[in-house]
């Protein structure tokens, strides 16, 4: 039983700062959303403010079409799992699973068959009576969501719950989670500043900046078709070539660059005169010509395995997969680099 979340021109303000702006968006019941930004952008309050901790400056949230004004965070249908996970440590596994159940006066065999499920559906059947301080990290994480998913909330609400764990169980936990979403059907709202979590989790992602939702897409569609510079700056690597706009027609653009006149798709209608942005991926940049080519001079480059990333003057960057045959890229020579338009996006200069 998942249900959707509407967040209907809402404004979260405290004394000058204004932490939420305007935002406005539909969150599919049964989606996996992740809300991406740096530090301080927003994140928490949006997810404060749909459990039901803070109330909106102005706005409404509706969660399955209810309009959720004046309406505590016991009485939502969600549950809220923060960063720091909160569990509680001198309690057993099943006391923290079955916790929330328990304050809901559900009866002690219910709440020992629904700890049981819980503890199925995170695949960790046998720690009902331990500790949760004789668990690892991965472990207390899925004790967490068990915990969360007891009362069944119909959204689940997740605060960067990863940022606690080192690199290889944070990318585990990336595969797991999503799975324990597809199983569970829960509405999954995900906030993170890390763009691999987003972009390998999430059915769609709201790319937010200084309280201001930038973009609303699927991963592909933020990283190829970014609508503006922070999310075309933020989300993945991108060389970038600045100048005004000299030519444009038909969704494309041409900017006067420092390396010569660059063409890129035009997405937001520029016209001649406006400064401009033209961004493009290291990975669609390659030696030779194309659309566009420009010369510069190698600075260094770093062989990765089963990449290599090259560094030119004017701050470039190539990357290309290691195949055995891409060309080297000697320090001080010059070389010739050309990328498609269609790779290219020219967007205002922020
Ligand atoms: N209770 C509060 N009182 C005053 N300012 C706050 C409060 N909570 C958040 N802020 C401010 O609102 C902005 C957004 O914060 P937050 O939602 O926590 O960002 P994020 O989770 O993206 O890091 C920040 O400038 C932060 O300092
Ligand atoms: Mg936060």
């Amino acid at each position: 039983m998942s249900q959707d979340v509407q967040l209907d021109h809402v404004t979260m303000r405290f004394g000058d700062t204004v932490a939420v702006r305007d935002v406005s968006l539909t969150i599919g019941a049964g989606e996996f959303f992740s809300f991406l930004g740096p530090s301080g952008c927003g994140k928490t309050t949006i997810l404060r403010m749909i459990s039901g901790f803070m109330e909106p400056t102005d706005g409404v949230i509706r969660i399955g079409g209810r309009d959720m004004r004046g309406i505590g965070p016991n009485k939502r249908p969600t549950a809220l799992i923060f960063q720091n996970l909160a569990l509680f440590p001198l309690m057993t596994v099943a006391d923290n699973i079955g916790f929330g159940l328990e304050v809901r006066g559900v009866p002690s065999a219910d709440r020992k068959r629904r700890v049981r499920e819980l503890l199925e559906l995170v695949a960790l059947p046998d720690t009902a009576d331990k500790r949760v301080t004789d668990l690892s990290g991965g472990q207390r994480q899925r004790i967490a969501i068990a915990r969360a998913l007891a009362v069944e909330p119909a959204v689940l609400l997740l605060d960067e719950p990863l940022s606690a764990l080192d690199l290889k169980l944070r990318q585990h936990m990336r595969a797991e989670l999503r799975e324990l979403q597809k199983r569970t059907g829960v509405t999954f709202i995900y906030i993170t500043h890390d763009q691999g979590e987003a972009l390998t989790m999430s059915d769609r992602i709201g790319v937010m900046s200084r309280g201001v939702l930038e973009q609303v897409g699927d991963g592909k569609t933020i990283y190829d078709h970014p609508d503006t510079a922070f999310v075309a700056s933020f989300v993945g690597e991108s060389n970038r070539f600045a100048g005004p706009v000299t030519q444009a027609a038909e969704g494309w653009a041409v900017l006067d660059t420092p390396f010569g006149p660059l063409r890129g798709r035009n997405p937001r209608g520029l016209g001649p005169g406006d400064r401009a942005t033209l961004y493009v991926r290291p990975e669609r940049l390659a030696p030779g010509d194309s659309d566009n080519s420009l010369t510069a001079r190698v600075s260094h480059s770093d062989f990765e395995g089963a990449f290599v990333n090259a560094f030119l003057d004017g701050g470039l960057t190539v990357q290309m997969p290691h195949l055995g045959q891409e060309p080297a890229f000697v320090p001080g020579e010059t070389v010739r680099l050309g990328f498609r338009a269609a790779d290219a996006v020219v967007l205002p200069t922020a």
